[in-house]
């Protein structure tokens, strides 16, 4: 009698989380999300140091960056023109970090922040809250929060039923 052993790999996606942040928040959501495909292989990469990640091995990327008075990190803008063959051919992920209190608003922020393409493209996409981190702000940055978000100290509303929710799209059969 012969036996023949079967071996299945378990299939695990290979993804990149490439974003970029300014006082942290966006990184803090970017790890979270990882956390949440624990299952799979997930690398990080900031943009701030390397701005030409290699990310021809990925099935999956998911693109974060925050909103700074109304608009996304330009190197996010650029990294999406400058990829934008390689994301169109791959599973997406888009997400931003904000914190207009104004839903209309948070949407609005959304769609400026990634091409209408990627964004008809994407399996997932997410708007996951922020914070105001007042200890990591320069004076400018203090006074216009206070000014404009009325805001007076460090608050974090970081959404993690987004983040949930997000994961979960993208882990779905
Ligand atoms: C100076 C400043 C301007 C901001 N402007 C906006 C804005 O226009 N719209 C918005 O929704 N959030 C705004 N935010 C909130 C940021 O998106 C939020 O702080 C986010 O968590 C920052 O993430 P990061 O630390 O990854 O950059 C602003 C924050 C600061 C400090």
């Amino acid at each position: 009698m012969v036996f023949t052993i079967l071996f299945i790999p378990f299939y695990t996606m290979k993804t990149a989380i490439v974003y970029k942040t300014k006082h942290g928040t966006t990184e803090k959501v970017a790890n979270l999300i990882a956390k949440k495909l624990n299952k799979e292989q997930v690398d990080l990469y900031n943009l701030l140091d390397d701005s030409s990640p290699e990310l021809a091995g990925y099935e999956r990327i998911i693109i974060g960056g925050s909103i700074h008075v109304g608009n996304i990190q330009r190197g996010i803008k650029i990294f999406c023109e400058e990829y934008r063959d390689l994301l169109l051919d791959k599973e997406l992920g888009l997400f931003i970090c904000c914190m207009d209190p104004d839903e209309g608003i948070r949407k609005l922020e959304f769609e400026g922040a990634f091409p209408a393409e990627l964004r008809e493209h994407s399996r997932a996409c997410g708007i996951m809250g922020g914070e105001f981190l007042f200890e990591k702000m320069n004076f400018l940055e203090k006074l216009a929060v206070k000014k404009i978000a009325k805001k007076e100290k460090t608050v974090s509303e970081i959404d993690r039923g987004a983040i949930k929710k997000f994961s979960e799209a993208l882990m779905a059969v």
